[in-house]
């Protein structure tokens, strides 16, 4: 047997049934933001409103998947890809987040499974990808309890239109990332700040993703169900007890707040004492509605976090200490190159014993693409992967809980707040002519896959 160490990675090494796909998420790759039908999404407010996206980008066009959906996937079928996770845009379905079902989404979506289905590709269905609908946001969004009927609502439509065909779902995508970065730090859509913010949206959430679950089970026979979470090891900067402790706190905080509610473990209070300030919000039966029997946990790993302690942040006292201030390589995104965070993560869900199965749902890299003889030279997202691949293997084969691999992501794509700056596709797109060309590093996959 070949250990994980040898340079040459095969597919066939991770065994005949792990799968293998590419991610992507509607609201990255769509365009056609108001085209036949589609309501606002807090995304399309969020873009339009000055000084929140890097060189002021937005996704009206983006990759204008929803007029090039045929290209991509016969693009994906020529590189031996047969799983593709995306995600439906619930404006695209409901334009007002609940009521009248727009016929034109159901039909994008039907077309995109359909011709994914025609061609041998499978499709993995995420719920929700971030780009709630405006209208629910003008009434409070994820901070509003209602969410829970309405994105009830949402999925009952999505499990009956599509459920016949997909099996294969995800409730939430990063709950930590969309309810941190947009109802605390008010950085992503919708723009939003502060505890009073978070820790209802967040216990919203986490309601949510196992009602979601409960709803896909009931309304879709033979279906595998699953849901996402953001995940990075967390180190403490100093080998010092306040910044060891401080990483247990800032772990519990980015790695199990969202998990451990739905497993019936609670929220992680001891170790993150803040979430506390959770229990006015928490009514008589949510913690058992809180929970959720998982087909699967989807785990997104990119890299590592260093954290210090420090006085002068409220309530958690912690900071990260950032990649460009470590001397350590880092992608475009400032997130460090950091292999062994993934085999580590996959560790560390191992040791829940509730998880039946674990799939990484999203991994990649953004770098800086050059244009070389025609070729794009990707080495770096090539060497990225490799590395990556290779500790997901050796994890694969100390026997831990490991069942596949997505590639994030397929095309480049509007990368939130960052705009179109950074690129993370194994194919390149001129956002000019939306010329589509497959980089070296998808190429390599694409070996890799037939390997
Ligand atoms: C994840 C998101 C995905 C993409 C990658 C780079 O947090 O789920 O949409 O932005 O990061």
């Amino acid at each position: 047997m070949k250990t994980y160490k040898e340079a040459i990675l095969n597919a066939s090494d991770f065994g005949e049934d792990f799968i293998w796909g590419v991610s992507t998420a509607a609201y990255q790759i769509e365009g056609a933001h108001d085209l036949h039908g589609k309501g606002p999404s807090i995304w399309d407010k969020f873009t339009a409103t000055p000084k929140t996206i890097l060189n002021g980008d937005n996704a009206n066009v983006s990759c204008d998947f929803y007029h090039r959906y045929k290209e991509d996937i016969l693009l994906m079928k020529s590189m031996n890809i047969d799983n593709y996770r995306f995600s439906i845009s619930w404006p695209r379905v409901l334009p007002n987040g609940t009521g009248a079902i727009n016929k034109a989404g159901i039909e994008f979506y039907n077309d995109v499974i359909n011709f994914c289905l025609d061609q041998n590709i499978t499709p993995w269905v995420t719920l929700y990808h971030w780009d709630l609908p405006q209208n629910l946001e003008e009434k409070g969004g994820w901070t509003n309890r209602d969410i829970l009927n309405w994105f009830s609502e949402f999925t009952k439509v999505c499990a009956n239109a599509f459920g016949d065909r997909v099996k294969n779902w995800m409730v939430l995508n990063e709950p930590m990332v969309f309810i941190g970065a947009g109802y605390f730090l008010g950085v992503h859509a919708p723009g939003k700040k502060g505890l009073k913010n978070f820790l209802p949206a967040a216990h919203h959430a986490v309601l949510c993703q196992a009602e979601g679950g409960r709803l896909l089970r009931k309304l879709v026979p033979k279906a595998h169900i699953g849901t996402t979470f953001s995940c990075s090891q967390i180190t403490p900067y100093r080998n010092n007890k306040r910044d060891r402790k401080t990483a247990v706190q800032v772990d519990a905080l980015l790695n199990r707040l969202f998990i451990e509610p739905a497993l019936g473990l609670g929220y992680p209070i001891n170790e993150a004492p803040v979430l506390k300030k959770l229990q006015p919000y928490i009514q008589s039966t949510d913690m058992e509605d809180c929970q959720f029997n998982f087909d699967f946990i989807g785990i997104q790993n990119y890299t590592r976090e260093k954290v210090k302690y420090s006085l002068f942040v409220p309530y958690i006292k912690a900071k990260i200490v950032k990649a460009s201030k470590r001397n350590v390589q880092t992608t475009l995104m400032d997130w460090e190159v950091y292999p062994p965070s993934i085999y580590n993560m996959i560790k560390k869900y191992n040791d829940y014993p509730q998880i039946k199965k674990i799939i990484i749902t999203e991994n990649g890299a953004a770098f800086k693409d050059t244009m070389f003889e025609k070729k794009i030279d990707d080495t770096q997202r090539k060497d990225f992967l490799k590395r990556y691949l290779g500790q997901v293997l050796k994890a694969k084969q100390e026997g831990l809980n490991i069942h596949g691999y997505f590639v994030w992501t397929f095309t480049d794509n509007f990368e939130w707040a960052e705009g179109y700056h950074p690129r993370f596709g194994l194919v390149h797109i001129d956002f000019k002519t939306l010329k589509r060309t497959i980089k070296e590093s998808g190429k390599w996959f694409s070996n890799f896959l037939s390997s």
